[in-house]
């Protein structure tokens, strides 16, 4: 496996972000680019250019910039805060009609007139999903798919999951972007892979010898990937009543978790290798059978989740659960559950292996990746008890990234997402095929789920969530079904 690569210089780059008023870039995009700007990390030829329905000002987006900021705790650099309004500006307009990207294409091509050069184009879709095959028709339409008018730059485009519903309207909005944008421009982000402890599962899979050895199922009996949330919808009614929590989180975030954690060595740290062993690992995961999806799965919905959305009958998920099995060499008889719910005790995501046991000893040996918070990976071993005793009992070696890299930054997911799109890695970005097989996994629940209400637990906001996980973690102790 290649040892170094090269990290390509950022070009002079315009960012488009469609919905800049919108939540997403209120709590993600904005503070990711302001903490970029503060470090100087942004190309010294860049453009903001935000799109927005509603009419507003620089000073009055970054007043709202400058209160997110403050709300989530840090200093805000005044300095910095007026350094990134210099490369903003905004444009109304309405996101359906043709002429306004007539208007959009003339003032990108005028920024490349008064910097004297091209520029890449990166198109941000920070909209609901719904939006994106309009806005994506009228791009290609206005020919804003194309690199800039003397040919050196190049256009991408960003967009966020939910990409699809199900198997066929994922398949149909591939289809659909495809008319305009290539695959090769196309940045499906998943800013899970993003973040820190997540990029360096590769890097401890492959690079320590003690761990490579012990990856497959001679050494390991059970997988649990759990991303556990704290907060609520916050109001986001409609994303939510159409999303649920195994489109939000499953479909994507630990599916692709799970794909860097058991997927076999790549011939080379680049993107095309690792792409390919990912989508690898994804077609060997077995859809759940129909008439076992009842009880290999687990849904819940916290019990305030009806009010705050304002429909007593709806049956959208605020915790998913499933138990699934990867029929290859390296994983048989491994079961993996993936977890993930709203409103829960804690925020926190992990992922926990553990080790086969020798036979004699009680207890477990266990590998925990803390993906979020205190980002850090512990290995729990058993190790005996000083004294005149034969007892064992667990004892933990722990790495965390705060106290082992004191000093340094850890980069927000978003800044990672929007440097690698700069740089056009494609490295932490799903693509098509891998979205397609994601989806074909979780068919037969989507199905199961839709048809079938019962099996949905309510369960108490601050709590562990549904009872019914205790079953599915007990069945993770069996090796086979
Ligand atoms: C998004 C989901 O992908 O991730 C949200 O759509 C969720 O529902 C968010 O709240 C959580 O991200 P993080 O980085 O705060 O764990």
């Amino acid at each position: 496996m290649a040892k170094h690569i090269t990290i390509p210089p950022i070009e002079p780059s315009t960012l488009v972000i469609f919905g800049i008023t919108g939540d997403l870039a209120r709590r993600k995009l904005l503070p990711a680019l302001y903490h970029l700007c503060k470090q100087s990390l942004l190309p010294e030829q860049f453009r903001i250019v935000g799109v927005s329905r509603r009419g507003i000002t620089v000073p009055a987006l970054l007043k709202t910039l400058h209160d997110s900021l403050a709300a989530s705790g840090g200093r805000v650099d005044k300095s910095a805060l007026e350094a990134l309004g210099r490369h903003i500006e905004l444009v109304q307009m309405d996101l359906l009609a043709p002429d306004e990207y007539v208007r959009l294409r003339k003032r990108l091509d005028d920024i490349e007139t008064e910097m004297g050069m091209c520029m890449n184009r990166l198109f941000y879709l920070a909209v609901p999903s719904q939006t994106f095959e309009p806005v994506v028709a009228q791009l290609g339409k206005g020919g804003l798919n194309k690199a800039c008018p003397h040919g050196t730059g190049g256009a991408r485009l960003l967009i966020e999951k939910p990409f699809g519903y199900n198997l066929a309207s994922a398949k149909e909005l591939i289809t659909a972007l495809g008319k305009h944008f290539s695959e090769e421009q196309i940045y499906r982000i998943d800013h899970y892979l993003a973040k820190e402890t997540a990029q360096n599962i590769l890097n401890f899979r492959f690079q320590n010898p003690i761990f490579r050895r012990v990856w497959d199922n001679s050494s390991i009996k059970s997988i649990t990937i759990t991303a556990s949330e704290s907060i609520d919808i916050e109001g986001r009614v409609a994303f939510y009543e159409q999303t649920g929590a195994l489109r939000d989180f499953v479909q994507s975030h630990l599916l692709q978790l799970l794909a860097l954690v058991t997927m076999d060595e790549p011939s080379a740290l680049t993107s095309a290798a690792i792409h390919r062993q990912k989508l690898a690992l994804l077609q060997d995961i077995l859809p759940i059978a129909p008439n076992k999806v009842m009880g290999q799965t687990v849904r819940g919905q916290y019990k305030s989740y009806r009010r705050e959305v304002d429909n007593q009958k709806s049956n959208v998920e605020t915790y998913a659960a499933v138990r699934l099995r990867i029929d290859s060499q390296r994983w048989r008889n491994v079961p993996v559950v993936l977890k993930t719910g709203k409103a829960l005790r804690e925020k926190l995501a992990t992922i926990v292996l553990v080790f086969t046991d020798s036979g004699h000893l009680t207890g477990d040996n266990v590998l925990t990746i803390r993906i979020q918070p205190d980002e850090g990976i512990s290995l729990q071993l058993l190790a005996k008890k000083p004294g005149f005793t034969d007892e064992v009992e667990p004892v933990t070696m722990d790495f965390s990234y705060t106290s082992a890299f004191a000093g340094d930054d850890q980069p927000d997911a978003y800044e990672r997402v929007l440097m690698d799109a700069f740089r056009g890695d494609k490295t932490l970005f799903a693509t098509s095929d891998e979205v397609l097989t994601s989806w074909r996994i979780l068919e037969n629940v989507i199905h199961e789920w839709e048809k079938n209400d019962e099996g949905l637990e309510l369960y108490a906001k601050g709590s562990d969530g549904p009872n019914a996980i205790e079953r599915l973690m007990k069945m993770n102790g069996k090796q086979q079904d």
